[in-house]
């Protein structure tokens, strides 16, 4: 069955790793824009997964299709969540990288290394044509730098270092196929697709005939 599902951003690279993530037969993807949806809603809720819930409601609302909506930001211990929910805005309103790097990096200057933890947290809502809900959440837990490295990646990728990798590289040292592997995002979409999986296999009958 063929389902059309718009992807409630308008970042090339979300919607990329999205399509790739969420290669289930016959569905569709397409952009808020390619839905011809212009407009998008004020992000006033106080958590990740309230805020991917106002995009995905929105854009299911007005377009009628699934929709699917994620939100995204770094989380750093020692100033108490912080950025968090305001990781994009966290220098000022139309703030650079740079300066949420600098910053960040001004705020941490007296924390030592063993209380520069931090992960970045990505929650995805994916609604479907009758509105029904699916919730996912990724992490990927590390700690912050120093100082800014690597060249890849956006954000803040060169100051987060991932445990995963033992310390040893920043997020944007790595190749983008290697952060999809490990990352939050990654990690919500991993999440995200097995619950849909479980979902159609439940509708198919799958949960019953075993359960029988
Ligand atoms: P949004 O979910 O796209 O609105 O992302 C919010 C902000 O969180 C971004 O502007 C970045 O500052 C930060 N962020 C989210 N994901 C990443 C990532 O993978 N790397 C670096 N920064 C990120």
């Amino acid at each position: 069955m063929r389902k059309k599902v718009v992807i409630a951003s308008n970042n090339a690279h979300k919607i990329a790793e999205i399509k790739s993530a969420l290669d289930f037969e016959g569905w569709e993807y397409c952009t808020l824009k390619e839905a011809g949806v212009d407009s998008e809603p004020e992000e006033d809720a106080a958590t990740f997964e309230g805020n991917a819930r106002i995009k995905a409601r929105a854009a299911h609302e007005a377009t009628g299709l699934a929709a699917l909506a994620d939100d995204s930001g770094l989380v750093v211990d020692a100033l108490g969540g912080r950025p968090g929910i305001y990781s994009a805005r966290y220098a000022g309103a139309g703030c650079s990288n740079d300066e949420n790097n600098t910053k960040l990096l001004g705020e941490l200057e007296s924390v030592a290394d063993a209380d520069r933890t931090a992960r970045f947290v990505c929650t995805l809502v994916f609604i479907d044509e009758a509105g029904a809900e699916t919730v996912a959440e990724g992490t990927i837990e590390g700690f912050i730098a120093h100082g800014l490295s690597g060249r890849q990646g956006f954000g803040y990728d060169p100051l987060f270092l991932p445990c995963v990798l033992k310390g040893k590289r920043t997020l944007a040292e790595v190749a983008q196929d290697e952060k999809n592997a490990i990352s939050h995002r990654g990690n919500a979409l991993r999440s995200l697709r097995e619950k849909i999986s479980a979902q159609a296999l439940c509708a198919e009958g799958a949960c019953e005939e075993t359960r029988a």
